[in-house]
Order: structure tokens, then sequence, then C-alpha cells
């Protein structure tokens, strides 16, 4: 897999070209293409001149059903992921399921990943019409879409810029960043980090009593129905639990999980203690 571009040299070389075609501040930036698009197109809107314009229209699930909705935008660097960026709202999303029919097997997956994260932490119906239901089926797969984008809209539509409920889209991800980072962003793509990231937020869930081992089970094999991972080797706890500091959800110290609360239910934490995470991390470390 190449190596991740969303990076400052590549934000260069948009802003680079924006200057040489002479974008004034009515010009319009196109993301065309994935998340890591969407993200440094709209990031370089936000600050070109100010911030101009952009319109996503994202080419893969995981940007159709969650990326390119809710106007994050940003880049990484080698403290982690998604650490300098802004909210800069597109102007227009266009999601054509078109461009799904040649999404390379992984992509498909990874999308997937994030749509069951929002059927697990904001509706339970949903995470049961998925338990029952292919979205290897067009039908089913556009079902799946609309519901998705529609969670992820009401969520944004209350808390744009992450103070409190929009929070809870980053189920699995506090793990994720810490994964994708460990392994250069070059070994799982995004979604795949995810899956993992939800397992091992669900152990975390179960330890605290939110999550039952069965409900825990069933989240787990609709991953690993879509062929998702769900296991990484964890080869230093400590150094895994001190890189969680440089997630954007930790304050004062302190680390916030997102975690599931049954099927269907949410809650953010920011008062475990280091030990129960660690216990937490050996129990999917086996
Ligand atoms: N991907 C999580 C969010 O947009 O808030």
């Amino acid at each position: 897999m190449a190596k991740c571009i969303k990076n400052f040299e590549s934000l260069n070389l948009i802003l680079d070209a924006c200057f040489e075609h002479r974008l004034d501040r009515q010009s319009l930036l196109i993301a065309f293409g994935g998340g890591v698009i969407g993200d440094m197109t709209g990031f370089a809107a936000s600050i070109y001149q100010r911030g101009i314009s952009f319109i996503q229209i994202p080419t893969t699930l995981l940007a159709q059903v969650d990326a390119s909705v809710g106007g994050k935008t940003g880049i990484n660097n080698r403290y982690g992921k998604n650490l300098i960026g802004s909210f800069w709202q597109p102007c227009a999303v266009y999601c054509d399921s078109a461009f799904l029919k040649t999404l390379p097997k992984r992509e498909f997956a990874a999308g997937v990943a994030e749509i069951i994260k929002m059927a697990v932490t904001f509706d339970k119906d949903f995470f049961e019409w998925l338990e029952t239901h292919d979205l290897h089926d067009e039908t089913h797969l556009t079902t799946a879409i609309h519901k998705s984008i529609a969670i992820k809209a009401d969520v944004v539509s209350q808390d744009e810029t992450e103070r409190g409920i929009r929070a809870i889209l980053n189920y699995g991800h506090t793990f994720a960043h810490v994964i994708e980072n460990q392994t250069q962003y070059s070994t799982y793509l995004h979604g795949e980090a995810v899956a993992i990231g939800i397992v091992m937020a669900n152990a975390l869930a179960q330890k605290l009593g939110l999550l039952s081992k069965e409900e825990g089970s069933r989240i787990e094999a609709l991953l690993e129905r879509y062929a998702l991972p769900t296991h990484y080797d964890i080869s230093d706890p400590e150094a895994f639990y001190d890189a969680f500091f440089l997630d954007k959800k930790s304050a004062h110290d302190k680390i916030t999980f997102i975690l599931a609360n049954g099927i269907g239910g949410n809650d953010m934490r920011n008062n475990i203690t280091k030990e129960v995470v660690l216990e937490a991390l050996k129990d999917v470390n086996v």
C-alpha cells in the first residue's frame, strides 16, 4: 500500500496549483476521490485566501458514509492523525453508488466498518438490519448509505465542532489512530484500523459492564463477515497507552474513550484508570 500522502507536502501542491491557476475568492475546489482527497482538498479550501468554497464527490464507501459529510478537514503529521485541520463545510456532497462498483474489496469493507460504527453507537434496529442484510446487494447497500448519512448528518447538525455528541462518531478511532500511527499508515486502511479499534473499545466497555460478552461477539461477527481485521498485536502496551495522549480527544492528561453502551447506545468516559485500560488491552491481545 502506498505511503499516506495526507501531509504538508501534498497540501502545498494543492495550494501551489491554486496560485498557479490564479484562483480567487469566488473559485471552487472539487474533492473527487476518497477520504484522504476530501480531507486535504477541504483543508486547502479552508485556508486558501482565508477560505474558498469546495464540494465533495466521494468515490469510496467510507468517504460516502462518513468522511465527506460534516466538514472535518485536515492532514497528518508525525505526531498523529488529523492533528492539523479545520472544520470547513462543503457547499455540497454528491454521492453516486456507481463509483462503488469498481472499489477493491478491502476498500469496500473499510467503508462497512464505519457503517457498523454508526449502527452500534446510535441505532440498534439498524444494527439488527445489518446482521440480516448483505451489503454486497446494491439495494441494501443504498439503504445503508442513506441510513448512515442520516445518522451522521443528525449528529453533526447538533454539534458541528465536536464539543459533545459528535465525538461519539469516533467510536473505535482512539485505538485505531494509535494503530495507524504505529504502522505508519501503511498496513491498514483507516476503516480496517477502526474495525480493530471497535473490538478494543468493546473489550474496555465489557470491563466496565457497559456491553455484554454476547453483544461484543455479535459486533465482532458482523465485522468479520466483511473480512475486516479484528486483532492487532500490541507489542508494548505501555507505549500503546502513551500514544493515546496525542489524540485530540485527550485533554488535561485525561483520555476520553468512546464506548458502546449496549448495542445502539453510547457513552463517553474520561475517568478510566490506566490499569483498567491496560487490562482491556491484555484481553484483546491474546
Ligand atoms: N468521522 C467522524 C466525524 O466526522 O466526526
